[in-house]
């Protein structure tokens, strides 16, 4: 065992047990950050955020939620909305929380696609990424169930449906997943151990992975230069501050974190006060009802353009390319052929593919939500081709990409 000297403070006493002042050493002195990058770096540290304030408004709620199919609507919106003290401002911060969640990570997302941070070395951040981003999806739709409203109710069935496999028939497994014929008390039962339980876990256990796999290839920068970085702080810890292309993590790349999430709170506070209807649909307001089909059942904003690439193929084809778009992008750092890590901007073709495929997203976002009719539907199905096509696309044109 460790020989614990006396200790003369309560910070020497921690030290001694919790090491941390080498922590603290390590990210001061041993952990750098490229001087080359803007704010868009710093929305890693904003989803971390946002998701710790998912879980402390989630646990408040918990508080008072009750998941039964007779009690869970009014638990939510009469118990927590008007009888409970602030019971509304905890759910409005979860509700705009995890919507705006997924602006960030679309964000975070396309930045790592504009600057190459995927390629070799970094594989692995990229699926640690991806990862997230399939869990998040499952806590925002098993999340989506608790309130017990009519969208809860027939999102949970549309979506349950897709698991009957189109001309499989794996009906059986349809009833598996929901534990009855129906959505209903088993249903909601399991969605909500996955929501508070199980899938939290999963997202914990993968931003560790995600950070951990960011530590020896260095974060990128916005040259996707590579730089050495022992060489670039022996130059900091000279003095030669301006010559190198590196800073600590802490405290000067912190602060510069610390900015940008002050400047985004507020943003977030606006709407949690302002604007937080956004991120609730009106239809969910009326209680669950197996018997009440909606005129138009859609998902939240975040799903839509995956939901678009479904609608315009019959059954069969629509579960191939549903199944595909979920997927597709867990493969970008092995179809991009090229060996450059560098801003689209200087990459050829790519900058085209780029913007096509985020435009293209666009468009498929704003046709999910719209009835699949007329000229829509038709736009719908182009923009749900363009989709594949590019993905197609995207291994020949980084094949032919000279070396910058
Ligand atoms: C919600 C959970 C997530 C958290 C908390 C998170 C956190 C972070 C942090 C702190 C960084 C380093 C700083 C930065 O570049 O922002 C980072 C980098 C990165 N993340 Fe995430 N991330 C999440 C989700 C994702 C997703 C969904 C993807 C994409 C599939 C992704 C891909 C990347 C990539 C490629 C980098 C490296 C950026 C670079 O080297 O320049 N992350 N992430």
């Amino acid at each position: 065992m460790a020989h614990f000297e006396k200790a003369n403070s309560i910070g020497e006493w921690l030290d001694q047990r919790l090491a941390v002042e080498t922590l603290k050493r390590v990210l001061q002195t041993e952990y750098w950050i490229p001087k080359n990058i803007n704010f868009l770096w710093a929305m890693g540290m904003v989803l971390a955020a946002t998701f710790g304030i998912l879980l402390v408004s989630g646990i408040f709620l918990l508080m008072y939620y009750q998941p039964n199919v007779n009690s869970a609507f009014d638990s939510v919106n009469y118990t927590i909305m008007s009888e409970v003290g602030y019971g509304w401002l905890w759910r409005h911060i979860h509700g705009v929380g995890a919507s705006i969640v997924f602006l960030i990570i679309y964000i975070h997302m396309f930045t790592g696609i504009y600057y190459g941070s995927y390629k070799k070395g970094r594989e692995l951040i990229w699926l640690s990424g991806m990862g997230l981003y399939v869990a998040f999806s499952a806590e925002a739709f098993s999340g989506y169930m608790l309130p017990w409203g009519q969208m809860s109710y027939w999102a949970g069935m549309v979506i349950t449906n897709l698991f009957s496999g189109g001309s499989l028939h794996a009906d059986g497994l349809v009833e598996w997943i929901r534990g009855d014929y129906v959505p209903g008390q088993a249903f909601l039962n399991r969605f909500f151990m996955l929501h508070v339980l199980l899938i939290p876990l999963a997202i914990i256990g993968l931003i560790v992975l995600h950070f951990g796999t960011l530590r020896i290839p260095h974060v990128n920068n916005q040259d996707g230069e590579e730089i050495d970085f022992d060489e670039a702080a022996k130059l900091y810890k000279e003095g030669k501050v301006k010559e190198s292309k590196v800073i600590p993590f802490s405290p000067v790349f912190l602060s510069k974190d610390v900015l940008v999430m002050g400047v985004y709170f507020i943003l977030f506070f606006y709407l949690v006060f302002y604007h937080f209807e956004f991120a609730m649909d009106p239809v969910n307001f009326d209680p669950a009802n197996g018997l009440k089909t909606p005129t138009h059942i859609y998902p939240e904003w975040y799903f839509l353009w995956s939901y678009e690439v479904l609608r315009p193929f019959s059954t069969n084809i629509g579960l191939i390319a549903f199944a595909i778009a979920q997927v597709i992008f867990f493969l970008l750092p092995f179809l991009d052929k090229s060996p450059n890590v560098a801003p689209a901007s200087r990459r050829g073709l790519f900058k085209f593919w780029f913007w096509a495929m985020l435009i293209d997203m666009l468009v498929l976002t704003f046709m999910g939500k719209l009835p699949p009719e007329g000229i829509w539907s038709v736009i719908g199905l182009v923009a749900a081709l363009v989709f594949f096509a590019l993905w197609i696309a995207l291994p020949i044109i980084t094949a032919k990409e000279k070396k910058l």
